[in-house]
């Protein structure tokens, strides 16, 4: 069954330049891309993006770090696509995300870690629809 998913290239990969890289892996490993936006989002996007962190100590430099540079969210789909897609990012801490993988490949640190992806086919539904309106999902 075909399933949809979010992902978001960083503010560091975008930066880095890999968004090309890993769109044009997106589409070797199968994901059709359903919507593509380039967007700079504020500190408060960033915090109800990830409100579900809020009380980690870490979600004041993660929204910071959401907020320094435009990123690049994506609808991608394929079968089974939230967790082939997670697989495909790697371990949260590139240090410790396999070979290959996009964090491994294009992620700096335990923050800087290239790309997001939805952990749950009903978190990738909230966060679809967190950017995205249906018109502009192909
Ligand atoms: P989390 O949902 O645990 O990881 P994932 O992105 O793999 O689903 O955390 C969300 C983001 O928060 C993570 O991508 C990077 C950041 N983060 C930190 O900056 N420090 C940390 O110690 C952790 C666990 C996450």
């Amino acid at each position: 069954m075909q399933q949809q998913t979010l992902a978001i290239v960083k503010p560091d990969a975008f930066r880095k330049q890999s968004t090309g890289a890993i769109l044009a892996r997106y589409e070797k490993e199968g994901f059709k891309i359903k919507a593509a936006r380039v967007r700079w989002l504020s500190v408060r996007e960033a915090e109800s993006f990830y409100a579900v962190h809020r009380e980690r100590p870490f979600f004041s430099s993660l929204t910071a770090f959401m907020a320094s540079g435009p990123v690049m969210t994506l609808v991608l789909e394929a079968e089974n696509a939230v967790l082939r897609h997670r697989d495909l990012l790697g371990a949260t801490d590139p240090a410790k995300a396999a070979p290959q993988t996009l964090r491994n490949l294009f992620g700096a640190s335990i923050e800087e870690n290239a790309v997001h992806g939805s952990d749950s086919e009903e978190n990738a539904r909230q966060e679809i629809a967190f950017f995205f309106s249906g018109a502009e999902i192909f």
